[in-house]
């Protein structure tokens, strides 16, 4: 058989370990993982480097946006930033406009991803009831996210008693139910426009401990498996930590802005630093390593959240995530500060066993031709006009990083390459995990 390409010359992450060797892809599929010379004959070569190749990168936690939010971020803008950040899989979150609530919702979403993603993409619904966790994996999300402190559309699930009812119907159609855990009781409310120092006041430590308890809580009592968004406490990590011992079935996931920023940059980036939950101080971000490095924290994901510069004034929450990720990671890599196979593991087979990603995690023969191809020599600067993504801005402008993505595989064809998209052609297909009607 021919291949179509042979990527040669690379370092080959396989089964937990580093080959010094190529790989064969034919169609959308790894046909050869083998020494160079060894490889079947193909159309094409493209020769890394040396580079190492990892599977393609998983990202559980995104907004992709689209709709009525376009202008902040659409299905196409966002997965070009997402393939020029490494990321092949992504899951999208459900606080769109309007919010991914109901079947019809769900299945508007499919329709109009069709054809413009670059990567692919499943995503997250958040039920208006209980009862109707079937009906929404039924008309295709891959799992269920609720927001403890905010209702996307009349909603709430604030109480351990909500998340505990929810937690039953999730658990007995064996999905994840991820929460983002902010206890509404304990934060302040007072609108818009503050500065990054008061909203960080308004988002308490207490208020993520509280909220992780409760959700864990009622996932002990309903035999549920809970996700944890976004942990940026070393209280909350603590409980989490304490729950697995018992036996809870939890997992958690840290950003990268969790893990290598202090409130410290609040002083150069002022509202543009505005996040939820709110960046901490240096004791936080040492227990988010410490916990990535020893697989406390199972996931590690972006939660990109884009949104325009005049928002930004106005301190919105969130900012872009996918083009920052890996240059972070593997720069905290090269520094000493997390062990390599850790964070591979925490972006592609954790997530992908988590959240039921057949497609993506591991490289081996048969398997989906989704690759990441990552420097770890090179040296620059992040520079946020460069970002594919709407929104170009970003705390960590300016820092110098260790390590950058040369290249992303999406369904055996290279879609990113040295700094440019190069696949005109959208790949990327919508996951979901049920039959859709
Ligand atoms: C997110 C957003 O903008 O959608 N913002 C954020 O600060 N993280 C929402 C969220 O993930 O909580
Ligand atoms: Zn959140
Ligand atoms: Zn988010
Ligand atoms: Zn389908």
């Amino acid at each position: 058989m021919e291949a179509s390409v042979n990527i040669t010359n690379a370092k080959v992450w396989h089964r937990g370990e580093i080959l010094e060797a190529g790989i064969s892809i034919a169609d959308d599929r790894i046909v050869e993982v083998g020494k160079d010379s060894s490889l079947p004959r193909a159309e094409r070569e493209l020769d890394v480097g040396g580079r190492l190749v990892f599977p393609g990168l998983i990202d559980v936690h995104c907004h992709l946006r689209d709709f009525e939010l376009s202008y902040k971020e659409d299905f196409s803008s966002g997965t070009a930033s997402a393939v020029a950040g490494g990321f092949t899989t992504l899951l999208d979150m459900p606080n769109t406009k309007p919010p991914t609530t109901t079947p019809e919702s769900v299945r508007a979403k499919i329709r109009s991803m069709r054809g413009k993603l670059f990567c692919d993409v499943g995503f997250y619904a958040t039920p208006k009831a209980p009862e109707q966790v079937g009906g929404l994996l039924d008309s295709g999300c891959m799992a269920i996210k609720i927001y403890m402190a905010r209702s996307l559309d009349g909603e709430t699930y604030s109480t351990e008693e909500e998340i505990y009812k929810l937690l039953r119907e999730t658990s007995s159609q064996g999905v994840v139910l991820s929460v983002h855990a902010e206890d509404p009781k304990m934060i302040g409310m007072l609108g818009e426009n503050l500065s990054p120092y008061l909203h960080a006041r308004f988002h308490p430590i207490k208020a993520e401990e509280r909220a992780i308890e409760m959700a864990l809580s009622a996932t002990k009592r309903a035999h549920g498996r809970l996700h944890v968004c976004h942990v940026s406490t070393l209280e909350g990590v603590s409980k989490i930590i304490r729950a697995k011992r018992d036996g809870i079935d939890v997992t958690c996931e840290a950003t990268p802005h969790h893990a290598a920023l202090t409130k410290d940059v609040f002083g150069r980036f002022g509202k543009m630093a505005v996040v939820e939950p709110p960046l901490r101080s240096k004791r936080h971000v040492e227990a988010v390593l410490k916990s990535i490095s020893n697989g406390d924290v199972d996931i590690l994901a972006t939660d990109h959240a884009p949104h325009t510069l005049e928002e930004k004034e106005r301190a919105y929450p969130g900012f872009p995530g996918f083009e920052i990720a890996v240059p972070v990671f593997f720069t905290l890599v090269r520094e000493g500060l997390l062990p390599l196979d850790r964070v591979i593991d925490a972006l592609t087979i954790r997530p992908a066993r988590r959240f039921s990603l057949y497609n993506a995690g591991i490289i081996d023969v048969g398997r989906m031709a989704n690759l990441t191809v990552i420097d770890l020599k090179r040296e620059k600067r992040i520079d946020q006009n460069r970002f594919f993504s709407k929104a170009k801005y970003s705390p960590f402008n300016g820092m110098l990083v260790k390590a950058g993505v040369y290249a992303t595989f999406v369904r055996g064809r290279e879609v990113f390459l040295d700094g440019e998209i190069v696949s005109p052609t959208k790949l990327g297909k919508v996951i979901h995990g049920h039959i859709h009607r």
